[in-house]
């Protein structure tokens, strides 16, 4: 069977997306797709499964099973949020800056893309990642066997298992908490529905986790040292102020909306 065929029975899906699956389902890369193929009949009813699962929902990413992520490509499930453009756009803002961090923390590490990205760009610093959900961790662990990278993976509530030498000494914290608002929930498109909730809403307002980060953070930071949080579009005027004793101002992501506080730890 000749690819064009197959994606020509997937018309209830965009064509990118079918493309994309056809793609993961025989190993081919997209220019491949485009230029057709003969299909196996194992390959093809892959890829049917693959219209099935994304047919009810599933994100797209799950099912193609990585994401790649800055230099470096991390496997997804739903045990872990799907990294999004945006945080990757923090990472490249993060990392066209000039110096070299030497300890760099990342809370909320999920998947483990940013500290895994900070790594293989920054490959002497020492790297440490936090995450209250297990799932998260062993998803992350694996991503940086993949990548063959030394990430130090902790278990528990955002800095909390952190060791305690790590005070005042952090040259870069960031974090992508989660930030939407229960309320929110009811409004999330059906495949954001189907990732992890914990990494999705932080509670009642959205903002807990940011104002925690905010309150924290220069406890750990070196002088001098800068905080990178992404934060809600709806939240960013009210979150800046959260950050105590840092120099805080609001970046905009590419499409214009207030998703960042970056700041610097003020020294007295
Ligand atoms: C928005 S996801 C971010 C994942 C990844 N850093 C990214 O950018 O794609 C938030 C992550 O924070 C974790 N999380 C939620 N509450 C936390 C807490 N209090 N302390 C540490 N991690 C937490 C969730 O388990 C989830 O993996």
């Amino acid at each position: 069977m000749r690819s064009d065929d197959l994606l020509a029975e997937s018309h209830s899906l965009p064509r990118h997306e079918a493309e994309r699956l056809l793609a993961a389902a025989t190993g081919r890369n997209r220019s491949q797709v485009v230029l057709g193929f003969d299909v196996t009949e194992a390959e093809a009813a892959e890829f049917r499964s693959f219209i099935r699962r994304r047919g009810s929902d599933e994100p797209l990413q799950y099912i193609e099973g990585t994401v790649p992520f800055g230099p470096v490509t991390v496997r997804v499930d739903d045990r872990v949020l799907v990294p999004r453009p945006e945080t990757e756009y923090l990472f490249e803002l993060l990392t066209s800056r000039p110096g070299s961090p030497s300890v760099i923390v990342d809370l909320c590490t999920g998947s483990g893309n940013l500290a895994l990205a900070l790594k293989a760009t920054f490959p002497d610093a020492e790297v440490y990642a936090t995450d209250l959900s297990g799932d998260a961790l062993s998803v992350a662990r694996m991503n940086a066997e993949k990548n063959d990278l030394d990430v130090t993976f902790l278990d528990g509530d955002l800095f909390d298992p952190l060791p305690d030498h790590l005070r005042e000494s952090v040259d870069l914290l960031v974090a992508n908490p989660p930030y939407l608002a229960e309320s929110e929930v009811a409004d999330l498109p059906r495949d954001v529905l189907m990732e992890p909730r914990g990494a999705l809403v932080a509670g009642p307002a959205g903002d807990e986790l940011v104002e925690r980060i905010g309150r924290d953070a220069a406890l750990w930071l070196s002088p001098g040292g800068t905080v990178a949080c992404e934060v809600s579009e709806f939240h960013a005027d009210v979150v800046i102020s959260y950050f105590k004793d840092i120099e805080a101002s609001v970046v905009k992501d590419l499409a214009g909306r207030d998703r960042f506080v970056v700041g610097v730890r003020t020294v007295e």
